[in-house]
């Protein structure tokens, strides 16, 4: 039944036309994963691989993301991986609010069938969203990066955990450490929380 929801769900965005990202893109980007993930990385738009090939972080970033997710001894299929909007923004530009608040919808639609414990918002966008979705005031990413933060008594199964994009570390190769510190910092949270990913093959 579930499965069902999430193709579903999946058909929905793939033909979407709710903004005008649906007449330059070459495919819509759903996102991928498990129908249940503890882990649901949120990313801000796709780009040009992405566009190609209807998969999220295929690029650049997403090699990045891939070895961070090995540091803590995870592969990319064990957690759920999305952005904001699910559509290429012409030239990568960033994406506007009424195309975010098109796209809203989906995120809370995949937030809700993955059920995670954690959400990780990668960068600015992302974490705003996240943050203004649960009623939070907004916190810069520069303080909040590598945090866990409670969204509220109504989500108490329920944590958030910004970091910055990957792609920051090819634009910004400072980040570079601070976002390997991060996610070492997650694989403790994962840890102690005990959370168990696609039957047991987390390596580490
Ligand atoms: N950056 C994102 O935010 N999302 C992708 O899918 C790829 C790069």
């Amino acid at each position: 039944m579930e499965k069902e929801a999430v193709r579903q769900l999946k058909c929905e965005i793939t033909t979407c036309t709710r903004c005008r990202l649906s007449l330059t893109r070459t495919n819509a980007v759903p996102g991928e994963g498990p129908v249940h993930s503890e882990l649901f990385f949120i990313g801000e738009a796709p780009g040009r691989n992405e566009d190609l090939t209807g998969r999220p972080f295929v690029g650049r970033a997403g090699t990045v993301l891939e070895n961070l997710l090995a540091t803590i001894g995870l592969q990319r299929d064990m957690v759920f991986i999305t952005s904001i909007v699910k559509c290429r923004p012409p030239e990568n530009r960033v994406p506007g609010k009424d195309e975010i608040a098109a796209c809203e919808g989906y995120l809370q639609k995949q937030m809700d069938l993955t059920a995670p414990s954690i959400l990780v918002p990668m960068g600015r966008l992302a974490s705003e969203l996240v943050f203004s979705h649960f009623g939070l005031p907004n916190i810069p990413i520069g303080h909040i990066h590598g945090q866990l933060v409670n969204p509220g008594p109504y989500h108490r199964d329920l944590s958030i955990f910004p970091v910055y994009h990957p792609a920051a570390v090819t634009h910004n190769p400072p980040i570079k450490g601070i976002i390997f510190e991060d996610f070492r910092v997650l694989g403790t949270i994962i840890e102690e929380k005990g959370l168990k990913f696609g039957h047991e093959k987390r390596v580490k």
